[in-house]
């Protein structure tokens, strides 16, 4: 099986992934949220709170949200947890311009600033925030281990990593059921919405080659974290993976 670095939306051996990856999120960046909301049946919503609700007991105050997309996640950071400062950052400008609006119709530009770049190579000093998070972005990672040594460079000592990605549900009939709902029904309805022939196929690819659940929680560890655990949510589709530096 190939690794997730392998496993590219086009497909184009001459194109990095990281290059694959962002012109997919620019194109796809206008249908994303109303995508998200259709196809998870507004579950996506209560995965982010819930994830969300994992830092409620750990020190929060400045939070990073690397792969921030359209901001969902780091809005929802703001709302409840009220920290000082929250720095989002993605690679895709197109998603990050949604995401923008988003903040400012919320009222939250004093808490929350978008940033442009590469989740490989973060524009922040070592040490600098109490929590990183990702939510749904660490997939798409070029290379996954430089990713969250990143994550794990900008925390402070004593701060939190939280990753919510998808998982392979392993219980009968979870398990059938989404294989078929991500295989074939999610790229078709993604296909005609977003106009993307590739991007939701490829979000049913991705997700069977990345690390899940116990190999996850490895891959924490490899970058260095400690006392890393996850808790699977709505059966194993998706999984929040905790650590700390
Ligand atoms: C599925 S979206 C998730 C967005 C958001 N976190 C959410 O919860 O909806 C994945 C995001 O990862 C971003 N991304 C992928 N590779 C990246 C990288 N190397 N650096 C920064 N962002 C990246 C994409 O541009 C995209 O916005």
């Amino acid at each position: 099986m190939p690794d997730s670095s392998q496993v590219t939306p086009y497909k184009d051996v001459n194109t990095s992934k990281k290059k694959q990856v962002t012109s997919m999120f620019d194109g796809i960046a206008p249908y994303y949220d109303f995508l998200n909301r259709f196809l998870s049946l507004g579950i996506d919503v209560i995965w982010r709170k819930k994830a969300i609700k994992q830092l409620q007991n750990v020190r929060h105050e400045t939070i990073l949200d690397v792969a921030t997309g359209t901001a969902d996640l780091a809005i929802e950071a703001a709302l409840s947890l009220k920290p000082l400062k929250i720095n989002g950052l993605d690679i895709s400008k197109e998603m990050l311009r949604l995401g923008d609006k988003k903040i400012e119709a919320k009222n939250l530009t004093s808490v929350i600033t978008l940033e442009h770049g590469d989740s490989e190579n973060l524009p922040y000093q070592s040490d600098t925030f109490d929590v990183a998070m990702s939510a749904y972005g660490v997939r798409n990672f070029e290379n996954l281990i430089a990713g969250l040594k990143e994550m794990y460079r900008v925390i402070q000592p004593g701060g939190t990593i939280m990753v919510l990605e998808f998982s392979k549900p392993k219980v009968f009939p979870l398990k059938q059921f989404f294989g078929i709902y991500f295989k074939y029904l999610l790229p078709l309805i993604g296909r005609i919405k977003s106009r993307d022939p590739k991007a939701y196929s490829y979000l049913y690819e991705s997700v069977q080659v990345f690390p899940d659940y116990h190999q996850f929680t490895a891959k924490l560890e490899e970058a260095g974290f400690k006392q890393t655990k996850f808790i699977p949510l709505t059966g194993g589709i998706c999984t929040i993976y905790l650590g700390t530096k």
